[in-house]
């Protein structure tokens, strides 16, 4: 009777030690949102819209002289670490909002979204969360082949639409309410 399923563990043996031998374990345990948020998404969404508006001239317009080497090296790698950090979310198995001793910006506040709010709409569709995630990965990528070709205006237009994306999912999971 239990035949096929001692054939099922048979076959799960050599996959189990093909995984063990695997370069890029799985990762482990949930991706604490907050310090993908804090330490990378919104730090280096900072660093690019504080590179590309430096750039600006007195017309507004970005002006690809005022970038220097220096200044392309840091977009690239801000763009790498933005990218890295929202392919950790939208390739997480589970998430928490924030891990101890965080504090998510207005959670005291009254009003302010409080972290098991969080949780929950987070976990009541984490395909969508990491949707966004991705979605927002693949922007970030579109940016960084625009900055190899040092095309400016490119970066400078897609940086400056970014946040639009930001609040997408920030209205969807992080404060709901204030998306009516
Ligand atoms: C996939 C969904 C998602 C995307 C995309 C996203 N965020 Fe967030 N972000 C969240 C959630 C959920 C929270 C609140 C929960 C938390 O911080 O754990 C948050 C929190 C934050 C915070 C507060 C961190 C703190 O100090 O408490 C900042 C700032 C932030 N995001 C900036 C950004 C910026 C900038 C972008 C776009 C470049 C962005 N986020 C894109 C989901 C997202």
């Amino acid at each position: 009777m239990a035949d096929w399923k001692l054939l099922g563990m048979a076959a799960l043996v050599p996959m189990a030690v093909l995984t063990q031998g695997a370069v890029k374990p799985a990762p482990k345990g949930p991706v604490v949102v907050y310090s993908e948020m804090h330490d990378h998404v919104a730090a280096k969404a900072q660093v690019l819209w504080d590179i590309t508006n430096a750039t600006l001239d007195d017309e507004g317009n970005p002006s690809a002289k005022k970038m220097k080497p220096a200044d392309w090296i840091k977009l690239k790698a801000a763009l790498a670490d933005l990218s890295a950090s929202l392919n950790r979310l939208g390739g997480a198995k589970s998430f928490v909002v924030r891990g101890p001793g965080q504090k998510i910006l207005d959670e005291d506040t009254t009003g302010g979204a409080k972290p098991a709010d969080i949780q929950h709409h987070i976990d009541a569709n984490p395909a969508g969360f990491r949707q966004y995630a991705t979605a927002l990965a693949r922007q970030i990528d579109g940016i960084g082949k625009a900055a190899d070709r040092r095309d400016l205006k490119t970066v400078y237009e897609a940086a400056s639409e970014l946040d639009g994306q930001c609040e997408t999912c920030h209205q969807t999971f992080w404060f709901p309410k204030d998306a009516q």
